[in-house]
């Protein structure tokens, strides 16, 4: 992940500025992470396939692995295994989200610092990519030969969940979306840009940055460099790659449901061309 650009001194005071104190990972997993709604998706989406619970759970790309720590801590028999190549952030995760387990909880979780494209044993019930985290891969060869490694990783009954987004809103050039974050005493906020999407090769790259109540700003925190893939591409490499099955999950349309609830999501095979959407792929081995 890269690093992030802030002026560290308010110029008149002399202090130090919010940004240049604020911690990068943990003003991400504020704004884009919702750890436990991955949960509660991953057990629907294996009950969905096989109508039975899911108990151990890999996170390729896992970065500060908050889905393994919430998974593990949801029931006593769960394992999770967190998959991701940078050790900054791994040590990140231990010092600040495992610590948080206690201490029956902390060995149910297990880190691999590698590339997510290697075999592991054991096999486990549910694989997650989350965070649009595979669009790393640009090619149809790099996307199959993750999706069959990715397959033998799991068990007989097994599946696989990723993230996908788009809408034509997806591909403006210069577009921010702007939300405010308040968890805990201090508020800050968060920009998502879009930085450049090149139609010819579906190219896209995008940059969080943070903003804080003295002004100040942490510019590009977080910089992403990525393949633009769709949802019907998608399926055919994971048909391609082995999977039985994939399904897509839609959010549910509830008007019942709160701003500060978390959304809910079913099967769908047609949906609205919203301006911006995001959903589930859940392929099933
Ligand atoms: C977009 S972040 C996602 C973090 C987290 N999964 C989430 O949902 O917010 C992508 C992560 O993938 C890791 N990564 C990138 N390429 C990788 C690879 N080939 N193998 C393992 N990890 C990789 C990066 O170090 C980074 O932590």
């Amino acid at each position: 992940m890269s690093k992030s650009k802030s002026k560290s001194k308010n110029i008149k005071s002399g202090k130090p500025t919010m940004a240049s104190v604020a911690d990068r990972f943990d003003c991400y997993q504020k704004s884009v992470q919702t750890p436990d709604h991955e949960v509660v998706f991953f057990e629907q989406a294996y009950r969905d396939a096989y109508g039975s619970a899911p108990t151990d759970l890999r996170e390729d790309f896992c970065g500060t692995f908050a889905i393994c720590c919430d998974w593990v801590a949801s029931k006593s028999k769960r394992t999770a295994i967190g998959v991701d190549l940078c050790s900054e952030t791994l040590q990140w995760g231990r010092d600040n989200n495992l610590a948080k387990l206690k201490k029956s909880q902390q060995k149910r979780v297990r880190l691999i610092e590698q590339d997510v494209r290697k075999r592991n044993r054991p096999t486990v019930d549910v694989l997650a990519a989350q965070n649009f985290s595979f669009w790393i891969f640009k090619t149809r060869e790099e996307v199959i030969e993750y999706f069959k490694i990715a397959h033998s990783n799991l068990r007989s009954k097994g599946v696989m969940v990723m993230d996908m987004m788009g809408g034509g809103e997806c591909y403006e050039e210069g577009l921010v979306d702007k939300r405010k974050i308040v968890k805990g005493k201090k508020g800050f906020k968060y920009h998502w840009e879009q930085v450049s999407f090149n139609p010819i090769t579906a190219d896209a790259s995008f940059a969080i940055s943070f903003k804080f109540a003295d002004g100040s700003k942490m510019k590009r925190a977080f910089e992403y460099h990525w393949r633009f893939w769709t949802i019907p591409e998608v399926r055919e490499m994971l048909a391609e790659a082995g999977f039985g099955e994939s399904h897509i999950y839609w959010e549910k349309d509830d008007e019942d449901i709160d701003d500060d609830e978390y959304s809910t999501w079913e099967r769908q095979e047609t949906a609205p061309s919203d301006a911006s959407w995001i959903c589930y792929i859940v392929a099933v081995k």
